[in-house]
């Protein structure tokens, strides 16, 4: 099938590219012009795992090109909308781009399209597309509206578009809910040629979920605010565990035992980042709060992670004392591994904080160090993390990228001006650190300094208020 895709970020590429690779001919429109001339000379706008691969196979084979979102309006049968709604001050999805695309939609199109919400948008957004879409139309458009929730993890997100858990589609004509079908009809039976050779086992075939556009408008939602609510849920529980001294990677490992429950999502660390949680769940409270409904437990959801950064940040004060001229080392600026997104990061609220309290931050990031720039342009890049370290009052683990768990010790022991490790994705062995002489402190977790290194494994068995050290 002819295939339009509007925009071309994290989601809007990944669905250009793959829908090219299970067979389909796709154009994708993108209104950036730099970024639309670096497309068409092959040059990718972010990091996406496999997916510049997935580009350049589908490109040879002539099935998918980049243009203007004009020219990809004009080619498809089926127009996805992939373009950003990022939130507004008051914590409304901005649909500016969304009306703007279903504008020029209806002013340039004749004949039947079906065109497919794929950005996440507010519940009965497709209710006002349909009736924007009849008011500008001028050319004697016919059209279904339909919702295509992305369930795309950045990182692998390629992986996620191709080997799906489910597809859910809203739809509201049988037309419509036929022809998404047809479209996603080779990975509901995975037969097309994977082009990232995953060695996952054997995947299950995909649920094909249709239901109608405003039930699976709120699944997406829904979704992503019941994950965020685990992460903080976790984070919740990991305080009182710095507390009482418990192990709060126990409680979680206990915990997603239970079926019900799941191990997935359930990592405390420095909060969730990323463009995704942190604008859904606050479009979601105010969709809630437009329609009357009470939202407050994902308000406390909210709440939680904004005091990440915080609770952090108040554990540092304790042990650097006096911020202003501290020489701290920032690892990972991205807002999760494996992406080059700082969108909502953490890192960023970190970095901020601890900048304006004073403190000098030198940081290394395998790949979004770019981005984080234009946030950040007075802070020291390095080439990698023990350059970071040199001076360092303290090493924060902040984005737990893999080349942070194989550390030198003695390398790092050299660079550093005092042994301190603050891991705030509790990414390291604690025992770990303290074997090689550092200071250990992570989320949740009863701190390790070096003398206790050999007895750590039973600090956590000391009762409440023993003559165990505070947590961190
Ligand atoms: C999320 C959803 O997972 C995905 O289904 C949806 O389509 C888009 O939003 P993404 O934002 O790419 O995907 O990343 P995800 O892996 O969900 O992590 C989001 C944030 O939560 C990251 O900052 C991550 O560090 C944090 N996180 C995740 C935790 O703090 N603890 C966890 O256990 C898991």
């Amino acid at each position: 099938m002819k295939i339009s895709v509007i925009g071309a970020g994290y989601v809007g590429l990944t669905t250009a590219a793959c829908l090219a690779q299970i067979g389909h001919d796709v154009f994708c429109g993108e209104s950036d012009v730099p970024k639309l001339a670096n497309l068409q000379n092959g040059v990718m706008p972010l990091f996406e795992p496999h997916l510049e691969d997935v580009i350049k196979s589908v490109r040879k084979g002539d099935r998918l090109r980049f243009g203007s979102t004009e020219e990809a309006i004009a080619w498809g049968d089926a127009i996805f909308i992939c373009v950003g709604t990022p939130p507004l001050p008051n914590g409304d999805a901005d649909l500016s781009a969304i009306e703007k695309v279903a504008r020029a939609i209806a002013k340039q199109v004749s004949g039947y399209r079906l065109i497919i919400e794929k950005s996440t948008v507010p519940v009965q957004t497709g209710a006002q597309l349909r009736k924007h879409l009849s008011v500008h139309s001028t050319h004697g458009l016919e059209y279904d509206v339909a919702s295509n929730p992305e369930f795309l993890r950045e990182g692998t997100s390629v992986e996620d578009f191709l080997h799906p858990d489910r597809i859910v589609i809203g739809a509201d004509s049988p037309r419509a809910a036929d022809l998404l079908r047809e479209i996603y009809e080779p990975i509901v039976q995975q037969k097309f040629t994977c082009p990232i050779h995953l060695s996952c086992p054997k995947r299950e075939q995909p649920i094909f979920l249709a239901t109608d556009t405003s039930s699976a408008e709120l699944i997406k939602h829904a979704s992503n605010s019941f994950l965020a609510m685990k992460i903080s849920f976790i984070n919740m529980v990991a305080n009182l565990c710095e507390v009482v001294g418990a192990d709060v990677t126990k409680v979680s490992q206990g915990m997603g035992l239970d079926p019900r429950i799941g191990p997935a999502f359930l990592n405390p660390g420095i909060g969730f980042g990323g463009f995704c949680f942190p604008k859904d769940v606050q479009a979601f409270i105010r969709i809630a709060e437009k329609s009357g409904c009470d939202f407050s437990l994902l308000k406390e959801v909210e709440k939680i992670n904004q005091h990440r950064v915080e609770h952090i940040v108040e554990k540092l004060r304790n042990e650097l004392w006096v911020m202003r001229g501290k020489k701290l080392a920032v690892w990972g600026l991205a807002f999760k591994p494996n992406t080059d997104d700082v969108r909502f990061a953490p890192s960023l609220a970190l970095i901020k904080t601890l900048v304006d309290e004073g403190a000098i931050v030198s940081a290394y990031d395998p790949e979004a160090m770019e981005k984080a720039k234009a946030a950040f342009p007075d802070i020291n890049y390095c080439s990698d993390p023990y350059e970071a370290a040199k001076g360092a009052d303290v090493v924060l683990i902040v984005t737990e990228w893999d080349e942070f768990r194989q550390i030198d010790w003695d390398r790092l022991s050299t660079v550093v001006e005092r042994p301190l490790i603050v891991d705030c994705r509790n990414m390291l062995n604690p025992s770990e650190a303290a074997d090689h002489g550092f200071h250990y402190f992570s989320v949740g977790r009863p701190p390790v300094l070096p003398a206790q290194a050999s007895s750590v494994a039973f600090a956590a068995s000391s009762p409440v208020g023993g003559s165990r050290q505070k947590s961190f």
